[in-house]
């Protein structure tokens, strides 16, 4: 049985009570953090976490994130602590912001997916801080099964785990929309390992220039550090395409795109910020901040109107757009349209 509590009000502690039970008795908790809804256990119960891997279809080399909500939270995960986790943990923590450091003992590999680095990060949710506050650091990964759009509203949770976990906490549409950006920081120089809800621009004016792992751009070398990279993703069941280029060619393309495609019989949608006709539309609003709100919810929303083709416009890769053509390449398994 799964229980949904609605908390779309703000947090209630007499309900956080009930959501921290479930987390400290080993059971599934979904709950809304800033980015994405997530899937929550003890981090620290290796029986627990291993059930968020089996209720997602999630490879147990793909390691998870744990959630805290205090600085005192990262000493009891993690050994060592770089300056550079300092600073950017008093500068964006609370915040879109994920930090792999050498684990301690405590961590279960199952946790890690078998590394010895703790990717960690502390969300700025009033209800995940009160859960996490009312129980204990809880490992999270974005609250979909394996493969599928992460989820930025309870009922893309409901769809994907109602009667798989144990409570859903519904918290409203998430802020953000993307998940948080990833920096390994256990080794010489600081990598980022997934582009996310905080830019990258602002990391660089704390800590200076951060290297990009490869696999960032879709080149898949050397995955080893962060396995997550080597996994479908984002793939609603629809074949989506990108259309990139210059803004005036782009908008050409699409409109020849959705005729080809539609010639051939298939139901078209497109997603994009600015209207086009076809079969189905979503629009995914005019700045960064909107695309990157709307981006996952657009994805599972075309499916659910039956499309076989998306066909998304393309954004600059600046700021949140950086995040976004990462998460939609891949939704496109890198199908790329160049105008
Ligand atoms: O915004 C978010 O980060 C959301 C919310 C729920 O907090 N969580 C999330 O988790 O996106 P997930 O599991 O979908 O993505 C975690 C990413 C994966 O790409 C994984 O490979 C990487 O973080 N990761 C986790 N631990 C790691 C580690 N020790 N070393 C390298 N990469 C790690
Ligand atoms: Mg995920």
């Amino acid at each position: 049985m799964t229980v949904v509590i609605n908390m779309r009000d703000g947090v209630d502690e007499g309900k956080i009570r009930v959501a921290a039970r479930f987390i400290l008795r080993g059971k599934l908790v979904a709950f809304p953090t800033e980015t994405v809804y997530g899937l929550g256990a003890d981090a620290l119960n290796e029986k627990a976490v291993k059930r968020i891997f089996e209720a997602k279809g999630r490879p147990p080399d793909n390691p998870l994130i744990v959630h805290i909500s205090d600085f005192d939270d990262l000493r009891k995960l993690a050994g060592d602590i770089p300056k550079e986790a300092k600073l950017l943990a008093e500068r964006f923590w609370p915040g879109p912001l994920t930090v792999v450091l050498p684990k301690r003992e405590e961590v279960p590999y199952t946790t890690t997916g078998g590394l010895d680095t703790v990717a960690v990060r502390m969300p700025a949710h009033p209800i995940a801080l009160a859960l996490i506050k009312a129980s204990t650091p809880i490992a999270a990964p974005s609250a979909n099964i394996s493969g599928k759009p992460s989820p930025t509203l309870a009922e893309h949770v409901i769809d994907d785990f109602y009667g798989r976990i144990d409570c859903i906490i519904d918290g409203g549409e998430t802020k953000i929309g993307v998940e948080s950006t990833v920096i390994d920081l256990s080794s010489e120089r600081p990598t980022l390992l997934r582009p996310g809800g905080l830019p990258l621009e602002e990391i660089e004016k704390v800590i200076g220039e951060v290297e990009i792992h490869p696999a960032v751009r879709g080149k898949l070398v050397d995955v080893a550090r962060s396995p997550g990279m080597k996994y479908r993703h984002y793939s609603p069941n629809a074949q989506v395409i990108v259309v990139e280029g210059k803004r005036e060619n782009v908008r050409a393309k699409i409109a020849e795109l959705v005729e080809e495609y539609r010639a051939k019989g298939l139901r078209v949608g497109v997603m994009a910020t600015e209207e086009y006709g076809a079969d189905e539309f979503f629009h995914l609003g005019k700045t960064e901040e909107e695309v990157a709100r709307n981006l996952f919810r657009a994805l599972r929303e075309l499916d659910k109107r039956g499309v076989d083709v998306i066909i998304a416009e393309g954004i600059e890769e600046k700021g949140l757009g950086f995040a976004v053509m990462n998460r939609l390449r891949k939704a496109a398994g890198y199908r790329i349209v160049w105008a």
